[in-house]
């Protein structure tokens, strides 16, 4: 949520450089947008209402700094204004600060400062406001240290002030990191925003500050203590974050899935073993995510009982706390995230660990914040995934789920085999005939607006999923069951015409499935047939590869396709939905 970037070093074009960064963090906020620096001695501040991709870089060739912060809101505190747009600054118009995350006791704050001073709906004001106070008495550091130890919630900052040379940025609980370049630094919300200048990282952890000049020196927020970081050298390419010649990172990231599924087996057999051998320890092991994650998650709960033989609870992230009474010393919690950042999944993580439990997280971002609290990190290796619809990051979780599982029952080979047969007929069923195919489909049904999915045992939960992708990028009203319990409700919504995708494996539920889609269709829903094979109740069938127990992760991507499709018929930008961001660091 929101994205921030800042620059200091020895270019002079620092606000386009903040510019282009935040184009490339777009995806984490998209509904306004500002940068600051100092000019002749004064804070220079433009902010505006809009999508940072719209913003003219030659509007900012002729103000030349080696310094400068910029911001693309997700709103949170206050409506999609100008004003409420960062930077946000203080009356003295001294400090400027751009600020991804919640200050939640901002009300507090503003009533010491008096409410008359703010100008903005926001959270986000009252921490230049608190820094210029401090800074009559102090250095900027100081100010800056002073202001943050006040602040409750999750935050992100970074500020400038006028005479100060350098960044000062601050971290408890979203994402911020260092790119060290030569005699420059950058800082982001995240890595793709500065690739293409270094691949070297530091990463700010939560309760530490850094102040930026010509060095970099870290600190402990409440201490003061200076702190010794490790430089990690990031080996992803700037090309592969990048939307090269789709039109579309959704399209982008659908196709890389024969890649991203493949690149899980390559997974360190040592990992994957030691992973197994935790959750057969655990004495109650459960399972947390959100969104896509958790479907993923949903869909590990039938590879755990079908291959593993083993009873693993699932509950979605912002629920998990409320079962800590279950949790014990020898419990496991395994948490699925696509950026690694996620609230509500730090705030299981938190419930688990105050218990004494033990956290196995699978993250696509490398030392991400869930990463580094987490007992054991799996990174699944999709590579950076940009678009708010998770694709390609939610099949090579499930890749990896099929390992561990396998691996659980001493069948890790096999794993592997399978993962590579999916991988393969992905790669078959991601050619040009297809696509077509799927985009004829959706032509037919993109007039509709309510459409439903089915699906049973492990494609249930892909059900789900399938309902999520729709809804995020098409605004279509859409909605996933459990097969076997729409007689018990939902089929009274199936009138002339309804669209209903029935997702369907060789597996041992198949009969049943197909009889409750016979029912869909006696009541005249239009069948879209996603199954190995073709049957007369589908009036589309999608063809897909007959993978056994793997079929979810083939299953999802003709949705995700249509989803995609369906956005983009529909006249919408399936890359950044409304009121959605890519990376959700609020609760
Ligand atoms: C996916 O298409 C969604 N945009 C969303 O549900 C996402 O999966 C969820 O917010 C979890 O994100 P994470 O994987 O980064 O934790």
């Amino acid at each position: 949520m929101c994205g921030i970037f800042g620059y200091v070093g020895k270019r002079d074009n620092g606000l386009e450089l903040v510019v282009k960064g935040l184009q490339k963090l777009e995806y984490r906020g998209y509904d306004s947008w500002g940068v600051a620096t100092e000019l002749s001695g004064e804070l220079f501040i433009k902010k505006q209402v809009g999508k940072i991709s719209e913003a003219k870089l030659e509007d900012f060739a002729d103000k030349k700094t080696g310094l400068a912060i910029g911001h693309t809101r997700w709103a949170t505190h206050g409506g999609v204004t100008d004003i409420n747009a960062h930077p946000h600054f203080s009356s003295d118009k001294k400090v400027a600060v751009v600020h991804n995350g919640i200050i939640e006791n901002y009300e507090e704050i503003r009533e010491e400062l008096g409410r008359g001073n703010f100008i903005s709906d926001t959270d986000t004001e009252v921490i230049p406001q608190l820094i210029s106070k401090y800074l009559k008495e102090m250095s900027f550091k100081e100010a800056v240290q002073k202001t943050v130890q006040r602040l409750s919630g999750r935050y992100a900052i970074v500020a400038i002030a006028v005479g100060e040379n350098l960044l000062i940025a601050a971290r408890r609980g979203s994402p911020l990191i260092v790119g060290v370049g030569e005699e420059e630094y950058f800082l982001a919300s995240d890595i793709p925003a500065f690739l293409e200048y270094t691949q070297n990282v530091n990463y700010l952890d939560d309760n530490e500050m850094v102040i930026l000049d010509g060095n970099v020196e870290f600190l402990n927020i409440d201490t003061g203590t200076a702190i010794k970081k490790r430089l990690v050298n990031i080996d992803w390419k700037a090309e592969s974050a990048d939307k090269g010649e789709y039109d579309h990172y959704m399209l982008k990231e659908i196709m890389e899935q024969k890649d991203s599924i493949l690149r899980a087996i390559n997974q360190n057999t040592d990992d994957i073993m030691h992973i197994a051998q935790m959750i057969k320890d655990s004495r109650g092991c459960f399972l947390s995510g959100c969104g896509t994650a958790g479907k993923v998650c949903m869909a590990a709960e039938y590879f755990f009982s079908i291959i593993a033989g083993r009873h693993v609870n699932y509950a979605p992230a912002s629920e998990f706390p409320i079962f800590h009474h279950f949790l014990k010393p020898e419990s496991l919690l395994i948490v699925v995230s696509q950026s690694g950042e996620t609230a509500d999944v730090l705030e299981a993580m938190e419930a688990a660990k105050g218990k004494g439990a033990k956290v196995l997280s699978i993250v696509n971002v490398e030392s991400s914040t869930i990463a580094r609290q987490s007992d054991f990190s799996l990174h699944i290796k999709a590579g950076p995934e940009k678009a708010v619809a998770s694709t390609k990051a939610a099949t090579a979780q499930m890749a990896l789920f099929l390992l561990i599982t396998t691996a659980m029952k001493g069948e890790l080979q096999e794993g592997r085999r399978i993962l590579a047969e999916v991988a393969s007929r992905t790669n078959d069923m991601l050619n040009p005939r297809f696509l077509n195919y799927i985009k004829e489909v959706t032509q037919k049904i993109k007039g509709h607006d309510n459409l439903y999915i089915i699906g049973k045992a492990e494609n249930y939960p892909m059900a789900l999923e399938a309902a999520i992708k729709i809804q995020e990028v098409s605004y279509v009203h859409a909605e996933g069951f459990a097969a076997g319990e729409l007689k018990h409700g939902p089929i009274a919504l199936i009138t002339e015409g309804t669209p209903c995708i029935s997702m369907i494996a060789n597996d041992e539920v198949k009969s049943d499935v197909i009889n409750n889609t016979i029912e869909l269709k006696a009541r005249g829903a239009h069948i879209i047939g996603i199954s190995p094979d073709k049957h007369e109740v589908f009036d589309e069938w999608i063809k897909v590869p007959d993978v056994g127990v793997a079929s979810p992760l083939v299953n999802i991507i003709p949705v995700q396709l249509l989803a995609y499709y369906l956005g983009v018929l529909r006249g919408l930008d399936p890359d950044m939905p409304r009121n959605l961001a890519k990376s959700v660091t609020v609760k």
